[in-house]
């Protein structure tokens, strides 16, 4: 018999749910960046991805279905924004349609209105390179807000930032390829610059609504040699902490997946994308995070693991130590576990899975995961139970 008091309780109205992102799992986006770079043959093609353009009611039946009442998607800026100043009406009503299928099956959404990818005609004028981008990424947003904003209660302007720049103008191997010190530093400050103006603009339309970013952080090892100690520190500000601190926000997205280390050479387990496990590095991150006196959602941790042998322990052990943040004080409202789906692992391709639901690209056939029952426990009792 499992005591009550062994239960490790989360607070009442916690939000358990999983995310996705229109690029990886929708299919049949063809008018932005990344589709641009699959046809140039520099990255796969995402092609037809989980055709959850067609099959989200089935996708949120599954969610709803595993106990989740919250769901994290975002919206596809090609699709909405395909030329410049021209908006898609047939487009925004489709996402209606897909907010108004989470909220039918009790699931609250969480909106991101942008993922990476990019709309052609603003990779073309330099994205956010462009000093005007700021100006072009918060009327999408303002247009976002006040065409869906009835709808959710809250919005994702953009999904870690750091990241994308990391990716995209440092490491070279997402669209735009570049690898530029003084394009990191400029794309950087007119992020935070269009954040600031789209959260105006969404306030003015939709005051009430709830805004913030998905950020991702990064855990910091590092061995004794001065070299390491100094690195880590300014990576840790630089990419975990800057950003956060420059932004208006009602709230936190926080993406943990992994540590990175320097100089140390820590054993941890590994998952399929020979990414390190260190469940306590989420603990070690939310208390970072708290400073900022904002309520906080996870918004994205997960593991590829195509043998479905890692996934349970890995949610049960985050969310110890997500539950142990909570007892100590940090306000965390939800969890979102990355993905509810296999999808398109971005420039990887499809071969990482990081689904609850197993996707045969065949035939689109969805398969619920065991760990996605452990992971339905763990929603449905609003605890973790011990395992006897
Ligand atoms: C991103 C997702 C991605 C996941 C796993 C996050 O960085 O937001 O789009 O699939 O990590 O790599």
């Amino acid at each position: 018999m499992i005591q009550e008091v062994d239960k490790k309780i989360f607070p009442q109205g916690f939000l358990w749910g999983s995310a996705t992102s229109s690029y990886q799992v929708e299919g049949g986006i063809e008018n932005n960046d990344w589709a641009e770079a699959a046809r140039k043959g520099k990255i796969p093609a995402a092609g037809k991805a989980c055709d959850s353009y067609n099959l989200y009611e089935e996708d949120f039946d599954f969610a709803k279905s595993l106990g989740q009442n919250t769901h994290r998607l975002s919206i596809e800026w090609s699709r909405i924004e395909p030329e410049e100043g021209k908006f898609n009406n047939a487009e925004v009503e489709h996402y209606r349609q897909v907010l108004l299928a989470l909220k039918n099956r009790g699931l609250e959404p969480f909106v991101t209105i942008w993922h990476f990818a990019l709309p052609l005609w603003f990779s073309n004028i330099g994205g956010f390179e462009n000093k005007k981008a700021p100006f072009y990424f918060s009327r999408y947003c303002e247009y976002v807000a006040d065409r869906l904003g009835d709808l959710t209660n809250f919005l994702i302007t953009i999904n870690e930032p750091m990241v994308y720049v990391g990716q995209s103008y440092a490491h070279g191997i997402w669209p735009p390829f570049k690898r530029s010190f003084i394009k990191v530093l400029r794309v950087v400050d007119n992020l935070i610059e269009s954040h600031n103006v789209a959260y105006k603009k969404i306030k003015k339309v939709k005051p009430n609504i709830n805004i913030g970013i998905a950020a991702d952080q990064v855990l910091y090892i590092y061995n004794k040699n001065p070299f390491n100690i100094v690195l880590s520190m300014i990576l840790n500000w630089y990419r975990n902490r800057r950003f956060l601190s420059k932004i208006a926000q009602d709230f936190i997205g926080v993406n943990y997946y992994r540590p990175i280390q320097y100089g140390s050479k820590i054993n941890f387990q590994k998952s399929d994308m020979d990414w390190d496990i260190y469940p306590q590095g989420i603990h070690k991150v939310l208390n970072q995070i708290k400073r900022y006196k904002r309520p906080i959602y996870i918004t994205e941790n997960g593991i590829a693991d195509s043998s479905d042998t890692r996934r349970a322990k890995f949610i049960e052990d985050h969310l110890y130590w997500v539950w142990c943040a909570i007892q100590e004080g940090v306000d965390i409202r939800g969890y979102f576990y990355w993905s509810l789906l296999d999808n398109l692992e971005l420039a990887e391709g499809f071969k990482y899975r990081f689904g609850l639901i197993e996707v045969d690209y065949n035939n689109m056939r969805r398969t619920v995961r065991q760990s996605a029952h452990v992971y339905k426990n763990i929603c449905i009792s609003n605890s973790l139970i011990p395992s006897d």
